[in-house]
């Protein structure tokens, strides 16, 4: 095992701890930004650091097809190659390549799909998953996995989560390097109780050194959504890392964290900054609205960051959408409100009021309480 988790503080089922990797000690709870082809769009590292980001997502979906495994590995892995000093993660590309590629299509050998470069059929194993994951080099890579959407019903979830648990054993056979990275399994079972039952055994029993709860943040309903998040959290290990994948909005992360999460990733903050979107306290600010013109305030007056003490909401209203430079400096804002809130979550529940930070932050999010 390549890391430790030590558990700091804890409000009921909540935890903050120390997550100890390879390349860099994080605090959890944590949000992890989303990188394609080895950077955050629109920031450089040095604006990642200065903003507090302690781990980034590779995606090995993208690096694999540029500039390709071989080249990085070559290289000396992805924190040479992009020169980044703090933790990494990759996913296993599986479901980049469900959710992006339509011509996608799963069997037992693996997931089956046309490259977008020539159009040639192309196979990712669990074993040339690994194998490029251990290329690339992250502090913590995932398994492979059998993901269908949370919206389907029918045996089809059944035999994915099956699937999954097979894979999940040519994955851990195929690691070749478990003293320097750490291989996470994912559990899968869709929206069915048993089904996550019985995934989640069969992961825990594998003894890795943490565990994703996958199939998630795909449309189903808020209430379905965190009974998954409370049944798989409550069935895993307690001192071993949690990750919820593919989450989310501020609201969802505070729940899931009192529900006993620990790590989020997702292309949301990032995303929305470049269809001039920010993330606030109170929800979220649209720049591109017409009453932004003329308001020389920043865009958030509680915020820290460096966009928030240089420049107002009628410049970036001025630049969003047509130049490069709004969706730098929002994203710049939206990664300091995920990270501003991972530290608020890790720190309120250390010192015993973390009620009254989801309160308070309910309260700001729904002031008519709805
Ligand atoms: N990203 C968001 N959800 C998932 C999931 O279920 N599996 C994997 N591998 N990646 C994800
Ligand atoms: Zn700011």
């Amino acid at each position: 095992m390549a890391l430790s988790f030590e558990i700091v503080g804890r409000f009921n089922r909540a935890r903050a701890a120390q997550l100890t990797l390879p390349h860099f000690t994080c605090q959890t709870p944590r949000f992890m930004p989303v990188g394609t082809q080895g950077s955050i769009k629109g920031l450089t590292n040095n604006q990642l650091e200065e903003i507090g980001c302690q781990i980034i997502l590779g995606n090995t979906y993208h690096l694999a097809l540029h500039p390709g495994a071989e080249l990085i590995d070559d290289i000396g892995g992805l924190h040479k190659f992009m020169n980044w000093k703090r933790a990494l993660l990759t996913d296993s590309g599986g479901f980049q390549m469900v959710s992006l590629l339509q011509l996608a299509d799963i069997t037992e050998e693996g997931v089956t799909f046309q490259s977008p470069a020539d159009g040639k059929p192309m196979l990712l194993t669990p074993e040339e998953s690994i194998s490029i994951q251990n290329k690339i080099g992250a502090d913590i890579i995932m398994a492979l996995d059998d993901v269908v959407k949370t919206t389907i019903t029918g045996p089809r979830i059944e035999e994915a989560m099956y699937r999954t648990l097979r894979w999940i054993d040519r994955c851990i056979a195929a690691h070749k390097r478990p003293e320097v990275q750490n291989l996470f399994g994912i559990v899968q079972g869709g929206l069915d109780p048993t089904l996550r039952d019985i995934c989640v055994k069969g992961l825990v029993s594998r003894n890795l050194p943490g565990y994703a709860i996958g199939g998630l943040a795909g449309g189903e309903d808020k209430d379905s959504f965190w009974r998954v998040v409370a049944q798989c959290t409550a069935a895993l290990p307690e001192d071993k890392p949690r990750y919820v994948m593919g989450v989310g909005y501020p609201l969802d992360i505070v729940v899931c964290s009192a529900l006993g999460a620990d790590m989020y990733d997702s292309v949301y903050p990032t995303r929305t900054a470049r269809f001039g979107t920010a993330l606030v306290p109170e929800g979220v600010l649209k720049l591109t609205h017409m009453a932004m013109a003329s308001d020389v305030r920043p865009i958030d007056s509680t915020c820290i960051c460096m966009v928030c003490k240089n420049y107002t909401r009628a410049y970036i209203h001025c630049l969003v959408t047509k130049n490069a430079m709004g969706s730098q400096l929002l994203s710049y804002h939206n990664l300091s409100y995920m990270t501003r809130l991972s530290q608020d979550l890790h720190t309120s529940i250390i010192e015993g009021r973390f009620p009254e930070f989801v309160q308070g932050f309910l309260r700001t999010q729904f002031p008519k309480g709805d």
